[in-house]
């Protein structure tokens, strides 16, 4: 009796510790999934790029720099770049960040309005707040070549 007793109790702490461990799995999937893959991949960044260039041509603090650029190719390679830099299977193959905006001079205030605006397509795209800041502090690392420091 007491030995059946003792089985299921050690059946009831077996079960116990399973569910634990897979909770904890569960909890450490998310911190795990990769930057791209909460970017939504290769489409979802597609779609956030597209969205920036909207909001870039109706931003007065900068869509004057813009002006006559090759919109396809700017899609085309911002997008690229964003995926290689989010850890995704893509490779970055335009000009250097340096060669592109060296005659530019692009003021903090336009950087910051740049950020910004990825940051409302970020949002328009539901892209999770921990994501979004992982991207625009990867970013981050380019501000000297894209200011020419
Ligand atoms: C973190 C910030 C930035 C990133 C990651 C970035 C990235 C890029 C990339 C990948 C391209 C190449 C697109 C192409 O091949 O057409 C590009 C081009 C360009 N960027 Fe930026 N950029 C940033 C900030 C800025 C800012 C703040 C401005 C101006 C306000 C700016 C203005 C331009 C313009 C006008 C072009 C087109 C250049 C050309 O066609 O010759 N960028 N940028």
């Amino acid at each position: 009796m007491a030995n059946l007793y003792l089985k299921h109790l050690i059946a009831a702490l077996l079960s116990g510790i399973a569910l634990i461990l897979v909770g904890c799995q569960s909890l450490n999937n998310q911190p795990d999934e990769s930057l791209y893959q909460q970017l939504g991949e290769r489409e979802g960044i597609a779609n956030v790029v597209e969205d920036l260039l909207y909001l870039i041509v109706d931003d007065e603090r900068i869509n004057q720099q813009f002006k006559g650029m090759d919109v396809a190719q700017f899609h085309r390679n911002l997008t690229d770049q964003l995926c290689e830099l989010s850890g995704g299977p893509c490779t970055y193959t335009g000009r250097p960040m340096r060669e592109l905006h060296s005659d530019m001079g692009i003021t903090d205030t336009e950087f910051n309005a740049l950020a910004e605006n990825l940051i409302l397509a970020m949002e328009r795209n539901d892209i999770p707040t921990g994501a979004q800041n992982r991207l625009i502090k990867a970013l981050v690392t380019m501000y000297p070549d894209i200011r020419n420091l």
